[in-house]
Protein backbone atom coordinates (compact mmCIF):
# COMPACT_ATOMS: atom_id res chain seq x y z
CA UNK A 1 0.00 0.00 0.00
CA UNK A 2 1.08 3.44 -0.98
CA UNK A 3 1.79 6.19 1.71
CA UNK A 4 -1.03 8.60 2.38
CA UNK A 5 0.26 11.90 -0.38
CA UNK A 6 2.58 9.96 -1.59
CA UNK A 7 4.80 12.53 -3.36
CA UNK A 8 6.40 11.57 -7.03
CA UNK A 9 9.44 13.80 -8.21
CA UNK A 10 9.32 13.59 -12.12
CA UNK A 11 12.29 13.89 -14.33
CA UNK A 12 13.35 17.98 -14.30
CA UNK A 13 15.41 18.74 -17.28
CA UNK A 14 16.08 22.81 -17.28
CA UNK A 15 18.94 24.59 -18.85
CA UNK A 16 18.95 28.46 -20.20
CA UNK A 17 16.53 27.57 -22.55
CA UNK A 18 13.89 27.15 -19.30
CA UNK A 19 12.33 23.73 -18.13
CA UNK A 20 11.16 20.29 -19.32
CA UNK A 21 8.98 18.02 -16.84
CA UNK A 22 8.75 14.28 -17.70
CA UNK A 23 6.79 11.80 -16.54
CA UNK A 24 6.95 8.06 -17.69
CA UNK A 25 4.68 4.99 -16.94
CA UNK A 26 6.59 2.92 -14.24
CA UNK A 27 9.52 5.10 -13.91
CA UNK A 28 7.03 7.86 -12.64
CA UNK A 29 3.87 6.85 -13.00
CA UNK A 30 2.80 3.93 -10.93
CA UNK A 31 0.58 2.39 -13.48
CA UNK A 32 -0.48 2.17 -17.19
CA UNK A 33 -2.00 5.44 -18.04
CA UNK A 34 -5.72 5.48 -18.98
CA UNK A 35 -7.14 9.13 -19.21
CA UNK A 36 -5.40 12.41 -18.61
CA UNK A 37 -7.48 15.13 -17.74
CA UNK A 38 -7.02 18.79 -16.30
CA UNK A 39 -8.46 21.00 -14.02
CA UNK A 40 -8.04 25.49 -15.05
CA UNK A 41 -9.73 28.45 -14.30
CA UNK A 42 -11.15 27.14 -11.11
CA UNK A 43 -12.54 30.15 -9.31
CA UNK A 44 -11.90 31.68 -6.28
CA UNK A 45 -13.01 30.39 -3.21
CA UNK A 46 -14.12 27.13 -5.12
CA UNK A 47 -13.40 23.44 -3.55
CA UNK A 48 -13.22 20.47 -5.53
CA UNK A 49 -13.02 16.91 -5.24
CA UNK A 50 -15.17 15.27 -2.22
CA UNK A 51 -15.10 12.10 -3.10
CA UNK A 52 -12.91 8.91 -3.28
CA UNK A 53 -12.46 6.07 -5.81
CA UNK A 54 -12.80 2.24 -5.59
CA UNK A 55 -10.04 1.32 -7.77
CA UNK A 56 -8.90 4.42 -9.41
CA UNK A 57 -5.11 5.66 -9.28
CA UNK A 58 -4.30 9.46 -10.27
CA UNK A 59 -1.38 11.32 -10.08
CA UNK A 60 -1.90 14.48 -9.89
CA UNK A 61 0.27 17.38 -10.63
CA UNK A 62 0.29 21.34 -10.66
CA UNK A 63 1.58 22.22 -14.04
CA UNK A 64 0.87 25.85 -13.29
CA UNK A 65 -0.13 27.63 -10.31
CA UNK A 66 -0.90 25.91 -6.90
CA UNK A 67 -3.35 24.56 -4.85
CA UNK A 68 -3.61 22.31 -1.81
CA UNK A 69 -4.99 18.82 -1.72
CA UNK A 70 -6.32 17.20 1.43
CA UNK A 71 -5.92 13.15 1.49
CA UNK A 72 -8.20 10.89 3.70
CA UNK A 73 -7.72 6.89 4.08
CA UNK A 74 -10.77 6.89 6.77
CA UNK A 75 -7.93 7.00 9.51
CA UNK A 76 -5.22 9.49 8.61
CA UNK A 77 -5.33 12.86 7.04
CA UNK A 78 -2.65 14.84 5.38
CA UNK A 79 -1.99 17.94 3.54
CA UNK A 80 -0.25 18.70 0.41
CA UNK A 81 0.82 21.89 -1.35
CA UNK A 82 1.20 21.10 -4.74
CA UNK A 83 3.20 24.17 -6.26
CA UNK A 84 5.81 22.45 -8.50
CA UNK A 85 5.04 21.43 -11.98
CA UNK A 86 8.21 19.03 -11.38
CA UNK A 87 6.33 16.43 -7.94
CA UNK A 88 2.92 15.02 -8.08
CA UNK A 89 0.64 13.38 -5.89
CA UNK A 90 -0.44 9.79 -5.86
CA UNK A 91 -3.80 9.22 -5.26
CA UNK A 92 -4.92 5.51 -4.00
CA UNK A 93 -7.91 4.45 -4.04
CA UNK A 94 -9.92 4.29 -1.42
CA UNK A 95 -8.71 7.97 -0.37
CA UNK A 96 -11.08 10.88 0.22
CA UNK A 97 -9.81 14.11 -1.28
CA UNK A 98 -10.67 17.90 -1.82
CA UNK A 99 -8.50 20.75 -3.61
CA UNK A 100 -8.53 23.92 -2.60
CA UNK A 101 -6.94 27.02 -2.68
CA UNK A 102 -6.29 26.94 -6.42
CA UNK A 103 -4.41 30.28 -7.51
CA UNK A 104 -5.64 32.13 -10.56
CA UNK A 105 -3.56 30.10 -13.13
CA UNK A 106 -3.60 26.74 -11.34
CA UNK A 107 -3.98 23.88 -14.08
CA UNK A 108 -3.86 20.90 -12.30
CA UNK A 109 -3.15 17.60 -14.51
CA UNK A 110 -3.71 14.77 -13.79
CA UNK A 111 -3.29 11.10 -15.04
CA UNK A 112 -5.24 7.76 -14.02
CA UNK A 113 -5.35 4.49 -14.71
CA UNK A 114 -9.04 4.22 -15.73
CA UNK A 115 -11.03 5.58 -18.26
CA UNK A 116 -13.84 7.71 -16.23
CA UNK A 117 -16.64 5.61 -14.74
CA UNK A 118 -18.77 7.61 -12.29
CA UNK A 119 -19.86 3.94 -10.71
CA UNK A 120 -16.00 3.74 -9.46
CA UNK A 121 -16.87 7.21 -7.33
CA UNK A 122 -18.12 7.92 -3.67
CA UNK A 123 -19.16 10.98 -3.94
CA UNK A 124 -20.38 10.83 0.11
CA UNK A 125 -18.57 10.90 3.26
CA UNK A 126 -20.87 8.25 5.54
CA UNK A 127 -20.99 5.93 2.55
CA UNK A 128 -16.83 6.77 2.28
CA UNK A 129 -16.36 5.78 5.87
CA UNK A 130 -18.71 2.67 5.43
CA UNK A 131 -16.99 1.46 2.74
CA UNK A 132 -13.60 1.71 4.14
CA UNK A 133 -14.92 -0.38 6.90
CA UNK A 134 -15.36 -3.41 4.87
P1 LIG B 1 -15.32 15.17 -10.80
O1 LIG B 1 -14.40 14.01 -10.90
O2 LIG B 1 -16.51 15.04 -9.89
O3 LIG B 1 -14.43 16.41 -10.42
P2 LIG B 1 -14.41 17.34 -9.14
O4 LIG B 1 -14.52 16.46 -7.95
O5 LIG B 1 -13.10 18.04 -9.21
O6 LIG B 1 -15.58 18.24 -9.33
O7 LIG B 1 -15.81 15.56 -12.26
C1 LIG B 1 -16.64 16.68 -12.51
C2 LIG B 1 -17.62 16.28 -13.59
O8 LIG B 1 -16.92 15.92 -14.77
C3 LIG B 1 -18.50 15.08 -13.22
O9 LIG B 1 -19.80 15.32 -13.70
C4 LIG B 1 -17.89 13.94 -13.97
C5 LIG B 1 -17.25 14.59 -15.16
N1 LIG B 1 -16.02 13.92 -15.61
C6 LIG B 1 -16.01 13.20 -16.80
O10 LIG B 1 -17.02 13.12 -17.51
N2 LIG B 1 -14.86 12.58 -17.20
C7 LIG B 1 -13.73 12.64 -16.46
O11 LIG B 1 -12.69 12.05 -16.85
C8 LIG B 1 -13.74 13.36 -15.22
C9 LIG B 1 -12.51 13.44 -14.35
C10 LIG B 1 -14.91 13.98 -14.84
Amino acid sequence: MNMLGEIIDLQSLEDSRGGLVVAETQRHIPFEVKRVYWIHGTQSGVERGFHAHKALRQVAVAVSGSCYMVLDDGIDQTTVHLNSPKQGVLIGPRVWHVMSNFSKDCVLLVFADMHYDELDYIRSYDEFTSWISK
